[in-house]
């Protein structure tokens, strides 16, 4: 299925998408997100750094449970499940998480990189036994690449951690399949087109749409701030390359990551960008910046679903291009969520 390019591309018919990287946190701020996602996405990767995280088979299964309670009625929605690895983590848990069927990979955060990866991994050594099982079952790791060393600077953490810690974890484990998640760099662009096969990246919205100035444009400014930082216009050319070549190694995942506005807009705000309430139309307003809307079906539709092994849907969504303002912030739970855009216009609209 391709784009049908009617009338010069005022609307957009696609395949419905998925999204392979998303964070959908739990209780009410689940039920104020989990519609968003619902709305757009057939099927989500969905991250498992809750506090406490999710480091079982069990607790993604719970997780798993709450998330269908939350579900609007008639949604068509299926999580897939993560499971978070840490120092600790059984290579039996591979095989429970494999015989679950709703478990679709394990990810890997070093410890310290980011929100809520303390429980993470110190010493990728430390897992491989656990990665080995995961070639055996055919189970995908899913990778927060950045260094977590506080002395490496944090715009060179992604690159570093490729070429020293990723790299040889590739080669240690020669058929593990490998989603290097939220790419940010021209290095790691480069990483995955000259890997060996079985190993994919996810591009979100943010880092497509944006560089490094959004962060101080004007002041500075909390809610273009997630890890992997924003990088350089040279790098966010790379990664446009990169998602509409159309090579099956570059596929969607929004990193959507919600916060309320009080832990963002504070003297040490967290990381993390909400998107999932305009994620597919973001992506549209990328693709047609780089005239190529016709590339949008494979990175959105197809390339995630074959990666994972999973049949491409067969719904379909209608986009249509007409600007709309995006709110200054939703409600979330007992305080609100600033939206990416919040007060402004995206050109893009879901249509059916
Ligand atoms: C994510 C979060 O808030 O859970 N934050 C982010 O900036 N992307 C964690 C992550 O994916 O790194
Ligand atoms: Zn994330």
């Amino acid at each position: 299925m391709s784009a049908a390019p009617a009338s010069a591309a005022r609307t957009l018919r696609l395949r419905r998408p998925d999204d392979w990287h998303l964070h959908l946190r739990d209780g009410e701020q689940l039920g104020a997100v989990l519609p968003f996602t619902c709305a757009r996405f057939a099927r989500a990767i969905v991250m498992p750094n809750l506090q406490p995280p999710l480091t079982t088979t069990e607790l993604a299964l719970g997780y798993h449970r709450r998330i269908c309670e939350r579900l609007p009625a008639g949604a068509a929605f299926e999580p897939l499940m993560t499971v978070y690895l840490t120092d600790r983590t059984d290579p039996a848990e591979v095989d429970h998480a494999h015989e679950s069927g709703r478990i679709f990979g394990f990810k890997l955060y070093p410890a310290g990189a980011t929100t809520h990866s303390e429980a993470g991994v110190t010493d990728l050594r430390r897992i491989d036994r656990v990665l080995e099982r995961m070639s055996e079952a055919g189970m995908v790791l899913q990778v927060h690449g950045e260094t977590a060393d506080p002395a490496v600077d944090v715009f060179e953490r992604e690159a570093r951690f490729i070429d020293e810690a990723l790299a040889p974890l590739a080669q240690r484990h020669p058929r593990l399949r490998i989603v290097v998640e939220h790419i940010t760099t021209r290095r790691a662009v480069q990483f995955v087109r000259a890997a060996r096969p079985g190993i994919a990246a996810t591009i979100t919205p943010q880092h497509l749409l944006l560089d490094r100035n959004a962060l101080f444009a004007g002041g500075i400014r909390p809610h273009h701030f997630c890890l992997p930082v924003l990088k350089t216009a040279a790098d966010r050319a790379a990664l446009i390359e990169a998602a509409v070549s159309g090579d099956a190694r570059f596929f969607l995942g929004t990193d959507s990551a919600p916060h309320a506005r009080r832990a963002k807009e504070a003297a040490c705000g967290c990381a993390g960008i909400f998107s999932a309430h305009a994620a597919i139309e973001l992506y549209a307003e990328a693709f047609e910046s780089a005239g190529r809307l016709d590339a949008l079906p494979g990175f959105a539709s197809q390339f995630g679903a074959d990666f994972y092994g999973l049949p491409r849907n067969s719904a379909e969504i209608t986009l249509r291009r007409e600007p709309w303002q995006v709110p200054d912030a939703y409600p979330f739970g007992a305080d609100e969520l600033v939206p990416l855009r919040a007060g402004q216009t995206v050109a893009w609209r879901i249509a059916s």
